[in-house]
């Protein structure tokens, strides 16, 4: 025990030496004005206490009203400069890999893999980047993953009983796990899916743990569960070389093989990180959406007549089709505020690779730069009642270019730049249909009351919990 404290104090004394001649150096360079906070913590447990309330820009806001919308503190024993600036944001996602570069530590890299999209950088983050892309473009979503997600709706959605008491969160978790396992190795068969969504899970929640490789661990259970999708996909790898095709040709895995030359080792990691990546976003928005509507009775309203006017499918039996999907107007408007208010990605986190100027300013090398989209997107100044669910604010035409997702400095839940989000027309979709499939066949009311946090990951800290009654469309009118 007294060895253990001698080494952390040790260690405690060496860090802040090193942290302070870093500070000396860079003190002659402008940085953002801010504060330091307390000796080496700094202001992480302000950061941590904003980001785990209902309203995780708390601490941002406040140290805006002091410095202005870009300002600098301490983090994790780290300098870090915070925006809240629309322009800066999209500033640090247009200049991914030339000024500024994503930053994880290495236990994040060894669980999702060093392969993959999310962890490499230059060269070979765009080449992966473009694959996902054309994987989950909008004709690809059309013709492989239209039905097949209609299917897993019905399956895991459409069967609970009368009266029964769920947690929407386990099911919302449930819903995106098996949309990924039919989505990305193309499986259909029951046993294989439960296999695998066991596996996925058991992983994404390694993902969100603290990073300790020991028995008993959930990031030491992620590694084995990341072990064993491997060897899955290998098996498939292997079938696919020595025959030359996949019975399941639907999945991302079996077009990955197709279309696509990537090493084998690079395939798995693709893989792993595409279920890192849009699991747990898709799981909470859908979580979120149903949230806010159950909170705004006029919306619900509104989604269930649109849903209703669009042909019925809530017997499982009828498909939807692609021009149903984009009728869905005010679903979407759903789906945009939802993301608005309940964004996962509350913010991003980069690096500087050298010395950046911006404005006045200039951010050394090896600073921390956290572009926090939720302080915009919950902006008085940008939303008109930005703290309010109101989903009709997207129809108004003064907020179309507001509304471009994929380029408003103002809007950005898929983030920009060359990091933007390839999963985010597929993400969409998921969403619409979930929404269509299950207030079309519920009837819900809330038991417990709840409220969003945004750590360790985005969640309704009670789960959601609601108590379903199956609606009858004759019972309508
Ligand atoms: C509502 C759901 C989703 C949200 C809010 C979301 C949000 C984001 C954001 C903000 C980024 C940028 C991260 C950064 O710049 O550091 C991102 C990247 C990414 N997303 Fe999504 N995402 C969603 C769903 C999905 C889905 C369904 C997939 C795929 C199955 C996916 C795959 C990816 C990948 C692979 C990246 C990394 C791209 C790169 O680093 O080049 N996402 N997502």
């Amino acid at each position: 025990m007294i060895m253990t404290l001698f080494f952390i104090v040790f260690f405690l004394i060496k860090f802040l030496q090193k942290e302070n001649t870093k500070l000396a150096k860079t003190r002659h360079k402008k940085l953002p004005p801010g504060r330091r906070g307390w000796p080496l913590i700094g202001d992480s447990f302000n950061w941590y206490n904003a980001v785990a309330s209902s309203h995780p820009p708390t601490f941002v806001e406040q140290q805006v009203k002091r410095f202005g919308k870009i300002f600098s503190c301490s983090l994790f024993g780290k300098w870090a400069v915070v925006s809240a600036d629309p322009s800066f944001n999209r500033f640090v996602m247009q200049n991914e890999g030339k000024l500024f570069k994503s930053s994880y530590p290495k236990s994040f890299r060894d669980l999702v893999g060093k392969n993959g999209v999310i962890t490499v950088q230059g060269e070979q983050q765009r080449k992966l980047h473009g694959i996902a892309s054309n994987m989950m473009r909008l004709e690809k979503l059309k013709f492989h993953f239209l039905e097949d997600i209609q299917r897993v709706m019905t399956r895991t959605l459409c069967s609970f009983e009368d009266d029964q008491l769920i947690l929407l969160q386990d099911v919302c978790r449930k819903v995106a796990i098996n949309l990924m396992v039919n989505q990305l190795l193309g499986i259909t068969s029951e046993s294989e899916i439960n296999e695998m969504a066991h596996l996925f899970s058991d992983f994404v929640d390694g993902c969100l743990s603290v990073p300790i490789n020991l028995p008993g661990c959930p990031y030491h259970t992620a590694m084995k569960a990341r072990e064993k999708i491997i060897k899955k996909i290998n098996r498939t790898i292997k079938m696919y070389r020595e025959e030359g095709s996949l019975e399941v040709s639907n999945g991302v895995l079996a077009r990955l093989l197709e279309e696509e030359s990537l090493p084998d080792e690079a395939v798995a990691d693709f893989i792993i990180n595409l279920l890192f990546a849009g699991n747990e976003t898709t799981a909470k928005t859908m979580l979120f959406a149903v949230y806010f509507l159950t909170q705004c009775p006029t919306a619900l309203k509104q989604l269930l007549d649109e849903q209703e006017s669009l042909k019925s499918c809530s017997n499982g039996e009828e498909m939807l089709t692609w021009q149903d999907y984009k009728a869905m107007s005010f679903t979407q408007c759903v789906i945009d505020e939802s993301l608005r208010l309940g964004g996962i990605a509350i913010w991003l986190m980069r690096e500087a690779i050298e010395d950046v100027k911006y404005q006045d300013y200039v951010i050394p090398k090896g600073c921390f730069v956290v572009p926090f989209l939720s302080a915009v997107h919950l902006d008085e100044n940008v939303y008109n009642g930005a703290l309010n669910f109101n989903p009709w604010r997207w129809m108004d035409p003064q907020n179309e270019e507001k509304r471009n997702w994929r380029n408003s400095p103002f809007y950005a839940p898929f983030g920009g730049g060359a990091r933007f989000c390839p999963g985010a027309e597929l993400a969409r979709l998921q969403i619409a249909l979930f929404l269509r499939s299950f207030v079309t066949t519920y009837r819900w009311t809330q038991t417990k009351e709840d409220r969003m946090s945004f750590f360790p990951s985005a969640r309704l800290v009670n789960g959601f919990q609601i108590r379903l009654t199956r609606r009858h469309m004759q019972d309508e009118g």
